[in-house]
Order: C-alpha cells, then structure tokens, then sequence
C-alpha cells in the first residue's frame, strides 16, 4: 500500500489503491465498474474516510483487445485523472506488479473465465484482494473451490451483489424495519423484459449472444438465481427449498457477428423458494416477456397490517387501513382503479448508485479493514442456488437447499 502524503490546511492524507480492472470493455465492466463506480468515485474526490483520509483508486484497464482498452482509457481517463487510464493487454503483466503497483484485482469478464483470472491474481503476491462480478462460477463445486482458494492465499474478496444497494430494496428493509408489513405472508418477485431476438428487421438484441448458450456459461437461472439468493436472504431470510422450472422459448437468436445461433440455455424460468420461517417467495424471470408493470424488475411483499411493491428506485404501499374491497363481477367495468390505493414511499435520502456503493465499501474493507460480508463464499451460494434450480427443472421435483 503506498500512501501519499498532500499538505494542505489538515495534512489531509490520500491513500492511493491501484486497482487491475479486468473485463473492463464489456457491457457491465464499462457502464457499470468503470464509469459509474471507479471514474465516479475518482471525480468526486475519492472516498473520503474521515476528515484526514481519503481513499483514491487507481485503476489499470486489462483484457484482449488493445483498441478498445485505448479508447475506454481516452474516453473516461482524462476527466477523471488529467489523461488516459493505463491500460495492458497483459493482464499477468498488470497482477504481476510489471506495471506499477496494484493491490487489488477486479473482474467482470464472461462467467467462464472467472476462475482462471481469479487464480492468475491469487498467484501473486502483489495482489493483496480480489473483487469480482456474479456468478463466480456456473456449479457450486467450483464456486467453493474458488472461495477457499482465495482464502487460503489469504487475500481479501467479494463478489458483486449490487441489488442489496438498490434504492427501492433499502426502502423494503427500512419498511420492514418499522414493522410496517406486520407478519411477511409472501413475497412475488416479476423479472424481465423483452430482449429482441436479432432476428427480425432493424430489432437488434439488447443483450451479448453468450447469455443466451449454456455452453458459454448463459441461462436465466445462473444469471439471476444468483441475486434472488442474496436479496431473498438479506431482505426476507434464509431458503429452505426450492421448486423451479425452466425453459428455451426462443430457439434461435443472431450474435453479434450477424450469425444465427441456436439458443442453448434457458431464457425463462419460474421459482417458489420457501425460506426457513415459511414465507413463500415466487420469482418469475423472463427475456420473453413484455413488460405491463412498474419496473423491469418488482417485488410485492404482502403482510398482515400492509403491501409494498418495489421497482428498481421507487416503493409503493397499501396499509391495512387503505386496503380497498373488491367483489368479484366480471359483468360490470371493474369500478375500483387499484393503481390508486398505493403511496409512494418519498426519497428521504439521496441513493448513490448500488455498484459504486458497493465498490466504496469494498474499498474501505481493502483500506481499513472494515466487515465485507458479500464475500466469494456468499458468492458461492447463489451459484448454489441456481444449480439446485436446475437440478429441480430437470427432476421434477423440490430440493433442499444444503448450508454450504
Ligand atoms: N451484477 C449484475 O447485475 C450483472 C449483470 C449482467 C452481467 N453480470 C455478470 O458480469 C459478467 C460480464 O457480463 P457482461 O454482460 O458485461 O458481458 P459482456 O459479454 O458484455 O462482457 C464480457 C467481457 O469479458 C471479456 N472476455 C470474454 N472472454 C474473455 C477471455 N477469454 N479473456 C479475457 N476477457 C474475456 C469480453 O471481452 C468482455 O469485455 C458476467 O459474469 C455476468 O454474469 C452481472
């Protein structure tokens, strides 16, 4: 760790992370790592500690290709940094010390690829932690094996699980901290969108071909089962079990390459998951639906003395008090406009981006030794979570869900 010494009024003290950013041209890498977390954290100063410290990352850009390593570096260097980012396409080079010094390393490239690179940075000794997207792996095993790897090289780690931070799922917590639902009965989570197929004239897709090929680590349930473990379980508790079933409902799709491709992995899938105390959760996922609802993503949380429905940002509730009576007549227009019984929940704080939340407190974990629980053996657990889904898809059947 380098630590640089500024005089100015209070010998105010910035310390310095470097940070190897892998992945980084990639769709998450770029929009969500890169620009919005580590050049937003960069331009408002770092992340300040306390009145005396403030920490300042550092990044190295890495991955294959060297053009569009160099335009992400002259696109968003200079405003951040006065020049371009660093950038290599030797990536062993970059965890290796051979540009500099960078402690930590960062991940988001493909799914596949993940267990490689994680090992490549815990075989270093200049990497001090390793920080990466979900999933960490497409099977349980190898999830494990790459979280006691990690720990056992003694680096610190985490893994992305961005949703915690959603403004909308820290409005739930907050509700359900006042006991504003009473008894939680179920909650009902409606995942999706369209996501075009390519195939028909001027409706390209709108999301990279390889989620779409289980063979290329894609499936709906590996992609998101991974957060319903992590939101399910912060929000609302531990799963006991689950039943799950999947589908293909697109076939064929076109790549980026213009070529038609057969769809391999599931791109729907439908989940009860009962948790320990016996709430029932229900989460519909979908790249084959159109969306008639307030967000791409809602959860409805229904209990004893209230609802809420949460979006992406906003939260609505329904109090026992407000709760309207409807009498089932489908011969006369329904006379009760639902939308109307719900309340907005008013933005009393202003909420940061999830991901660059995220990344300040992992930066504070790596600098200051602060608790980072979304570590790689929570990853793990929702790699766990969307085998089990598979595993009770292709059987039939409900399964259990083992503490790992
Ligand atoms: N947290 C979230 O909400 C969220 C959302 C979407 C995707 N993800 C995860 O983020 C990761 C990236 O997804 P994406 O949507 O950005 O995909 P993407 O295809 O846009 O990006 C993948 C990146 O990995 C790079 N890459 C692929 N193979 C490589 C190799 N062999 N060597 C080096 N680099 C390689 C690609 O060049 C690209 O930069 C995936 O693991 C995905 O599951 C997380």
């Amino acid at each position: 760790m380098v630590r640089h010494e500024t005089h100015t009024e209070h010998a105010m003290e910035t310390q310095r992370i470097g940070i190897v950013m892998n992945g980084v041209t990639g769709r998450m890498g770029t929009n969500q790592h890169l620009v919005r977390s580590i050049t937003a954290i960069i331009e408002q100063g770092g992340v300040k500690v306390s009145p005396d410290l403030t920490l300042m990352p550092d990044p190295i850009l890495t991955g294959r290709n060297a053009n569009k390593l160099q335009a992400l570096a002259e696109t968003h260097g200079p405003a951040a940094i006065g020049q371009p980012y660093k950038f290599t396409t030797d990536v062993d080079a970059a965890v290796n010390g051979k540009h500099g010094d960078y402690e930590v390393f960062f991940d988001a490239s493909g799914t596949l690829q993940r267990a490689g690179f994680l090992e490549m940075a815990c075989a270093s000794d200049n990497i001090k932690a390793v920080y990466c997207e979900k999933p960490t792996a497409t099977e349980t095993s190898k999830a494990l094996a790459i979280a006691e790897m990690v720990e056992k090289a003694g680096k610190k780690n985490g893994v992305v699980q961005d949703k915690l931070w959603l403004s909308s799922f820290r409005k739930l917590a907050m509700l359900k901290g006042l006991g504003f639902f009473g008894d939680i009965l179920s909650v009902r989570g409606e995942f999706g969108y369209w996501v075009f197929t390519g195939l028909d004239l001027d409706q390209p897709a709108q999301r990279p071909s390889w989620n779409y090929r289980a063979e290329d680590g894609g499936g709906i349930m590996i992609d998101m089962f991974c957060h319903w473990d992590y939101v399910i379980r912060n929000l609302f508790g531990p799963i006991q079990s689950l039943v799950a079933h999947g589908n293909v409902d697109l076939p064929k799709r076109r790549a980026e390459d213009g070529g038609v491709y057969d769809a391999t992995a599931d791109d729907s899938a439908y989940a009860v998951f009962l948790l320990e105390d016996g709430t029932v959760c229900q989460f519909n996922s979908s790249w084959c639906t159109r969306v008639r609802r307030d967000d791409l993503l809602t959860v409805q949380v229904d209990g004893t003395k209230g609802s809420a429905v949460a979006g992406l940002r906003e939260v609505y509730t329904q109090a026992a008090a407000n709760t309207p009576k409807p009498v089932w007549n489908p011969d006369i227009p329904q006379p009760i406009n639902f939308y109307e019984g719900w309340e907005l929940v008013p933005n009393n704080i202003e909420y940061d981006n999830a991901f660059k939340i995220q990344w300040e407190l992992f930066l504070r974990h790596v600098a200051l030794d602060e608790p980072f629980p979304w570590d790689l053996r929570a990853g793990a657990r929702g790699v766990q979570l969307a085998e089990l889904g598979m595993q009770s898809w292709r059987e039939k059947k409900w399964v259990d869900v083992p503490a790992l």
